[in-house]
């Protein structure tokens, strides 16, 4: 189980990402965390070792990782895993049937699609609301609820969720309230600090922010919990393999800095669309005609690099998404470079048609996940895509 130090948490967030959880190695101090490619450790005798006996259990790579994540979001423990739908699959771990979750709505396809057809199979239960309404949450809880998850912003439609209120309606119902918080990131946004009880990464995403590895994060506030989370960790075993941790680790140094060109390219972005008469709808929270625009400026310092369109129809989308040439057609979203994907057939397509219909992801969305290049190019490029719509 890894523990954030009160050293890493009195420094400042840029300070946080290059420092906290390095531990210059002890062999010939080395400033960079070495990866701990090893899946055992010698003991110097029966039962004596150095604190690792077994990979699985505790690797010094992977802890590093857990610590500067943990820190970054101002948590007390950090745990590590494969993917984020590894991190989901441990969090729900803690339930037992009969439990029930209530759930956001518009939260990531591969979300839904885990708890509806792995974990409803397994006896858990579910209601899924639009968490941008808190009375949603407060009316779907029962006596059995036990997590209540929210995204915000959403993926893909930007939709927010007020977090203190929302915290507030989980701390009443004696429910540990969880946060996604892979599209903000702890630069732009602390769900801990304002009532969060876990916070989960895909830390292939922005923490890592090349594309150049798959993995998952929980950060757990309640010592209770993250007994137990570390019992599930190590004892259902879906960790992450040393050289992903330092991937990973490598990117968090930098997450400040990006986090500042992201949301600088976001905002021309969005602000650009906002004016294109073949664009019909933007979906930005940092826009002033976003719906929940002062809530996202009280809960976010930044509004960073997803912007989502509606181009009206599949036709259209398709046309657009296959005409971009700086921003590549792929899933995945918060690398360095520019992304663009059509959430219906590409991140969502898992979410049942009618749901999806009912709350506005249509055939004509379209997502864009501002890279950090020179935002001239993003929009000449957006430009002459637009000009085939
Ligand atoms: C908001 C969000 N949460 C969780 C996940 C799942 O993470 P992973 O793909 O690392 O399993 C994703 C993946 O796209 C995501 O966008």
């Amino acid at each position: 189980m890894t523990q954030v130090s009160g050293e890493d948490l009195d420094r400042r967030f840029a300070t946080r990402a290059v420092h906290a959880g390095h531990i210059p190695d002890p062999l010939a101090g080395a400033v960079m965390t070495p990866i701990y490619q090893t899946s055992t450790y010698i003991q110097d005798a029966l039962g004596r070792h150095k604190g690792y006996e077994y990979a699985r259990t505790r690797n010094p790579t992977r802890e590093a990782l857990e610590r500067n994540v943990a820190a970054l979001e101002g948590g007390r423990h950090g745990f590590a895993f494969g993917s984020g739908l590894a991190a989901l699959d441990a969090l729900l771990k803690l339930l037992s049937a009969g439990d029930h979750v209530v759930c956001g709505e518009n939260v990531y396809g591969g979300t839904h699609r885990q708890m509806t057809h792995i974990w409803a199979r397994h006896g858990l239960r579910f209601t899924f609301v639009d968490t941008a309404d808190v009375q949603r949450i407060a009316d779907a809880v029962t006596p059995a609820t036990r997590i209540v998850y929210v995204e915000t912003p959403t993926n893909p439609l930007m939709r927010l969720c007020d977090l203190p209120a929302a915290g507030e309606i989980a701390r009443r119902a004696n429910a540990l309230f969880v946060v996604d918080n892979t599209f903000a990131t702890p630069f732009f946004q602390r769900p801990i600090e304002l009532g969060a009880d876990l916070v989960l990464h895909s830390t292939t995403k922005y923490l890592n922010g090349h594309s150049d590895m798959i993995g998952g994060l929980l950060v757990v506030q309640p010592d209770e919990v993250a007994a137990r989370v570390g019992f599930i960790q190590n004892a259902a075993g879906a960790v992450p393999g040393p050289f992903d941790c330092w991937l990973c680790l490598r990117g968090t140094k930098t997450l400040a800095l990006r986090m500042r060109q992201h949301d600088a390219n976001g905002r021309r972005i969005a602000q650009w669309l906002d004016q294109h008469p073949r664009v019909q709808r933007v979906y930005y929270p940092g826009l002033p005609s976003h719906p929940q625009h002062d809530l996202a400026c009280r809960q976010m310092t930044g509004f960073g690099g997803m912007v989502s369109i509606e181009l009206g129809t599949l036709e259209r989308a398709k046309r657009f998404v296959e005409s971009t040439r700086v921003f590549a057609l792929a899933e995945s979203l918060g690398g360095v470079e520019s992304l663009v994907g059509h959430p219906a057939s590409m991140t969502h397509a898992s979410i049942p048609v009618e749901m999806r219909q009912a709350m506005g992801l249509t055939d004509g969305l379209v997502r864009l996940s501002a890279g950090i290049e020179d935002v001239e190019d993003l929009i000449a490029d957006l430009d002459q895509a637009l000009q085939g719509v």
